[in-house]
Order: structure tokens, then C-alpha cells, then sequence
């Protein structure tokens, strides 16, 4: 499984690289907006650090300008990946894209069927947002169940990022269903790492170390 850092911080992004876990970063105008600074500086420095694709929004809502600021976004580096919000002016850009060979991940997708569309007009990646499916008292990971079947009983090779993950428990969901990459945010990436009997695990061990009446090796 892939994962993807779902953060526009350069720190947060460095230190999920040195854990190992850095396999992509995916941003959306929120994300760029918490840095409050300009964005191609920010996104320079992004594509300075990530080796996998890159994400990046873009903010036009009629296909021909989509089309224009991806084109843009796409020349800073191969890595790029133009995220496209899940509307009929989207999915028009995202077939002129793909024509072009210029890679999409379709964002805002909250049905299977929406990604059904998105994979026919050639989306190398779609998004379902589990997290805002759950804040509104449905199965959001249902979505990414479905989205799956219908992938694989047609073989589109679009790849599924579980999006708007909130804890550890969405990772292990997305998990278990074989999703091929999640995306999420620094303290959920960093939440994966701890359990408290590792914690008290440890802490014994060290402890009984110390009755070790030689140690050295
Ligand atoms: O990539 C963006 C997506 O993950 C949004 O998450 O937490 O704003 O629902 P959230």
C-alpha cells in the first residue's frame, strides 16, 4: 500500500520522508491555504523533497480553464498530478488531459459511480472522501468497497487514494479492502507507529535491563 502525506507543511512532509512513509503528497486549496505562503514557493519546495507524484488543485470550474492552469501546473515537474473536482466541466478536462499525457487524480468523488466516470474519461487516481461520508453518519468506506468491484470487473487501472482519512482505523479499512494508496495527514501518518503496550512493553524491558549483572557485550 501506498501513502501518500495529505499536507503542504515542508516539515511534516520531511519528517514522514526520513519515517519512510513519503510515497506522494496530495494538496487542495485548504492544505496550501494553512501555510499562508505564496504557493509556487511552497510547491517548489514540495517538489524538491517528494519523488512520487505530487497533487495539486486546480481552482478554474469551466474545463477550458482547468485544462489551462493544468497545463501550467504540469510544466513544473514530471511528478505532477492535477487534482480536478468530481463536475461534468472535470471530467472534460480530465479526457483532454489524459490525451495530452498529463496525469489527473479526480477529487470530491463521494460515489462509485462518480468514480466509474472519472476512470472511463481516463483518471490515473481517484479520491473518495471517507472522512466527510463518516461526518455525516454514513459508511464512507462502503465507497471505496464498491469503487474497487467495479474497477476490477472492468479492469480500469485508475488507482483508488482513500481521502479525508481521519484515524488509524480508515488506514486499516482501506487496508484490509486493498486499496492502492491512502492519503492522510501527519498525525494520523505518526498515530500508526504508537501503541501504548509497545510504550509499557518497552519501558519493562529497560527496566529489567538494569538486573543484568554484566551488560556490556
Ligand atoms: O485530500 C483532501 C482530503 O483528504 C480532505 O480531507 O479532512 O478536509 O475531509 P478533509
Amino acid at each position: 500500500m501506498k501513502f501518500f502525506a495529505d499536507t503542504a507543511n515542508i516539515e511534516e512532509i520531511k519528517q514522514i520522508k526520513r519515517w519512510g512513509l513519503l510515497d506522494g503528497v496530495t494538496t487542495n486549496p485548504t492544505i496550501i491555504s494553512r501555510e499562508n505562503r505564496p504557493f509556487k514557493e511552497v510547491v517548489m519546495e514540495i517538489l524538491n523533497i517528494v519523488d512520487g507524484p505530487v497533487n495539486l488543485e486546480v481552482i478554474s470550474t469551466d474545463a477550458e480553464g482547468m485544462v489551462k492552469e493544468a497545463i501550467k501546473l504540469a510544466s513544473l515537474a514530471p511528478n505532477v498530478v492535477i487534482k480536478i473536482p468530481m463536475t461534468t466541466e472535470g471530467i472534460m478536462a480530465v479526457k483532454e488531459l489524459s490525451s495530452r499525457g498529463i496525469k489527473t487524480n479526480v477529487t470530491l468523488t463521494f460515489s462509485p459511480t462518480q468514480a466509474l466516470i472519472a476512470a472511463k474519461a481516463g483518471a490515473n487516481y481517484v479520491s473518495p472522501f471517507i472522512g466527510r461520508w463518516d461526518d455525516i453518519s454514513n459508511e464512507g468506506m462502503q465507497v471505496v468497497e464498491d469503487i474497487l468491484t467495479i474497477f476490477n470487473n472492468y479492469g480500469y487501472t485508475t488507482e483508488i487514494i482513500v481521502a479525508s482519512v481521519r484515524h488509524p482505523i480508515h488506514i486499516l479499512q482501506a487496508a484490509r479492502l486493498g486499496a492502492h494508496i491512502v492519503t492522510a495527514p501527519f498525525k494520523v501518518l505518526e498515530q500508526l507507529f504508537h501503541h501504548p503496550l509497545t510504550d509499557i512493553g518497552l519501558k519493562r524491558f529497560l527496566e529489567d535491563w538494569k538486573k543484568v549483572p554484566n551488560p556490556e557485550l
